[in-house]
């Protein structure tokens, strides 16, 4: 299919891991012209590149310079970087940058500042929902002042949603939704690990099943998924953390989960299956294996409840 009707017709996608080749086959069906560079990643990303039709160029620098707008989906730690790299890059005509990584609306901000300094316009973008079923149950959300025609012009490709005119809001919107995704998981495995130890977790997990049906789908969803994204997920959730101190608010909980997830992706879960393979209740018996809840020294019953 050609690109019709499109204003913005290249997009440079900066890098294509699972969202960005999930993202990057679609805008390929939808008829633009897909390009990025593998120059400095992997081969996984360079396999997944070609598979999703990207047009691989030679470096960050060529990217830029045919790109009529850039799209970042990296892992959130490396989106200033990003950002800054391609701030630093010479070109006549500067692209629109859309970041579309989980980052606190503080680091949109940041981005928003650095790239306008550079004269580059810059759309705060953030996904919910899995790169698998972007377009099914996913949706991209959009602030900033150029969000609504962008959202026009991509509507066709994937669900959008304007938040805003202010950059920042669309990443505030994702951090809110994605820190009740993540705090239920993380409750979840908090609750199944007790389970476990006192040699409960079928039973447990049948009740779950009869009382709460609608948190076992969401389990059996979501949890199959953090062997492969426990690391990526940890980082979300800490700019969360970030977004509650910005606001002058005391991250409990979402501390916590934080804490808990990173500690699953120092478990070392992946590998152990593919995505969707593995049941709830083996995810559960590999973690407590090397159970992260387990205190160096028990404390008493007693003394955890004074
Ligand atoms: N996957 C999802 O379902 C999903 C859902 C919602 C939002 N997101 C967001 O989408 C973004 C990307 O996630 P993903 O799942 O696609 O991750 P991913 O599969 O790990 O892909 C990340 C991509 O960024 C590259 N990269 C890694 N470190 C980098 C660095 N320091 N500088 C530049 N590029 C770097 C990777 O290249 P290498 O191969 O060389 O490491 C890879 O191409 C994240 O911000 C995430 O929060 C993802």
């Amino acid at each position: 299919m050609q690109a019709t009707n499109h204003g913005l017709t290249t997009i440079g996608i900066l890098y294509p891991g699972e969202m960005g080749a999930a993202l990057a086959r679609l805008f390929h069906a939808a008829g633009y012209r897909v390009v990025t560079t593998c120059r400095d990643r992997s081969e996984r990303t360079a396999a997944l590149a070609r598979q999703a039709g990207c047009e691989l160029l030679e470096g960050l620098e060529s990217v830029v310079a045919v790109s009529e707008v850039i799209l970042s989906l990296v892992p959130p730690a490396a989106a200033v970087d990003l950002a800054r790299q391609v701030a630093g890059c010479n070109t006549a005509l500067p692209p629109l940058y859309v970041d579309a990584n989980s980052i606190s609306p503080e680091t949109a901000l940041e981005i928003e500042q650095l790239l306008g300094d550079s004269g580059i316009r810059f759309v705060d973008a953030a996904i919910h929902g899995l790169a698998s079923r972007l377009p099914q149950q996913g949706r991209m959300y959009l602030s900033g002042p150029e969000a609504e025609q962008l959202a026009r012009q991509w509507q066709a490709v994937a669900p959008m949603r304007v938040v805003s005119e202010q950059a920042g809001r669309a990443s505030a919107m994702k951090m809110l939704l994605s820190g009740i995704s993540k705090g239920l998981v993380a409750l979840f495995l908090e609750i199944a690990l007790t389970a476990r130890e006192a040699d409960l977790l079928d039973g447990f997990l049948e009740n779950c099943d009869d009382f709460y049906p609608a948190i076992m789908s969401a389990a059996g969803r979501m949890l199959p998924t953090y062997p492969r994204h426990a690391e990526r997920r940890a980082q979300e959730i800490g700019e969360l953390e970030a977004m509650l101190r910005g606001l002058g608010l005391r991250p409990g909980m979402t501390a916590e989960a934080r804490e808990l997830i990173a500690a699953v992706a120092g478990a070392r879960l992946g590998g152990l299956a593919q995505d969707g393979e593995l049941s709830v209740r083996d995810f559960i018996e590999f973690l407590a294996l090397n159970n992260p809840l387990r205190l160096a020294e028990p404390l008493s019953a007693g003394a955890a409840t004074s």
